[in-house]
């Protein structure tokens, strides 16, 4: 049945029938909002390269969890900042990390607010890659150990969820081991699984002081030429222990998110990284942008692309404008 029969503007007349027939629905209950600790105390320093986003000491960081929560924003993910770097890392399984403190701070101030962490070495190594450094390349296996070494320390510290963004083969199974030999059978574990060597993560990298010293990380991220990969790292992730795989960065990548939304039945993240974020904010700023109105048209197209959670930095002014 064609024109005139058919007129597809029947159904775009008014705002109720546009929200009668429209599929899909951007929700709070899909959004993690990504927080930076750093050590110290009272420290609430503005990070440059991102819009509203900043450093918080754990001391102050329960108060901004509580509003995230008072927002209905169901999770928090945490990214954390050393003392001192080394070739090591080795403050990432301290104790008395950054992030060990704020999980502390923030089960106390918003009990109900679902603790992801971010477990990599990049922010806490001296040459910031991504793991431990033989004969001039990331040696995996010995990266694997260190990084459930610093999963394990977030369990500990009342990590709900623990999310591995290194790019090694084989993270997820060893973190699952050391995960459950050390009792925390019921800590969740959500993978960066398809993650891309991308040019978007700029604006984060100066945020966690977290750029490589010396070349660039594409012997371990994901070729963006290339899908059937992404395919792979989630199926291998998954038979790992994964409870929830992540496609990332997101906006280039929806059709990696709607692939593995038709092939997988898990929980799918994607995360809208600090360069998408940004490049809304800087076109929003010069004016060539509605803020608002691209932010939403963004989020809501991660979701249609078959994302059931969406990690973003706009997460706080989404949920306020969701609620009105
Ligand atoms: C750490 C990590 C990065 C991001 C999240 N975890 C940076 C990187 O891989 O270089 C990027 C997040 C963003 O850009 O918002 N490995």
């Amino acid at each position: 049945m064609a024109f005139p029969k058919t007129r597809l503007r029947r159904l775009r007349q008014s705002e109720a029938m546009r929200r009668l027939v429209s599929g899909t629905r951007l929700s709070v209950d899909d959004f993690v909002y990504p927080l930076f600790v750093c050590p110290g105390s009272g420290v609430k320093r503005p990070i440059e390269s991102m819009t509203d986003c900043f450093h918080f000491s754990a001391d102050l960081i329960g108060a901004e969890a509580a509003q995230v929560a008072s927002l209905q924003i169901p999770a928090v993910l945490l990214f954390g900042l050393p003392e001192s770097k080394d070739p090591t890392g080795s403050e990432a399984w301290s104790s008395d990390s950054a992030v060990a403190q704020a999980i502390k701070q923030i089960k106390q101030a918003a009990p109900d607010l679902v603790v992801i962490t971010d477990v990599c070495l990049c922010a806490y190594t001296d040459h910031g890659h991504c793991g431990v450094i033989k004969d001039g390349k990331v040696d995996n296996d010995a990266t694997c150990e260190l990084l459930a070494k610093m999963a394990v320390a977030h369990a500990r510290g009342g990590a709900d969820i623990v999310a591995p963004s290194d790019m090694m083969d084989g993270r997820v199974g060893t973190i699952r081991e050391a995960l459950d030999s050390a009792g925390f059978v019921d800590v969740a574990i959500m993978a960066y699984s398809a993650k891309y060597a991308s040019a978007f993560y700029g604006p984060f990298r100066d945020a966690a002081e977290s750029a490589p010293a010396f070349g660039d990380r594409k012997a371990y991220q994901m070729d963006f030429g290339d899908p059937r990969q992404a395919m792979r790292e989630i199926a291998l992730d998954i038979e790992e222990g994964a409870d929830i795989v992540m496609v990332k960065p997101a906006l280039p990548y929806l059709d990696i998110i709607c692939r593995a939304r038709h092939q997988f039945d898990v929980p799918i993240a994607a995360y809208n990284v600090s360069g998408e974020f940004m490049c809304i904010n800087a076109a929003a700023d010069a004016g060539y942008l509605d803020r608002a109105g691209a932010m939403l048209e963004t989020l809501l197209s991660i979701k249609r692309a078959g994302a059931d959670i969406i990690i973003t930095y706009y997460a706080k002014t989404a949920a306020q404008m969701l609620r009105k």
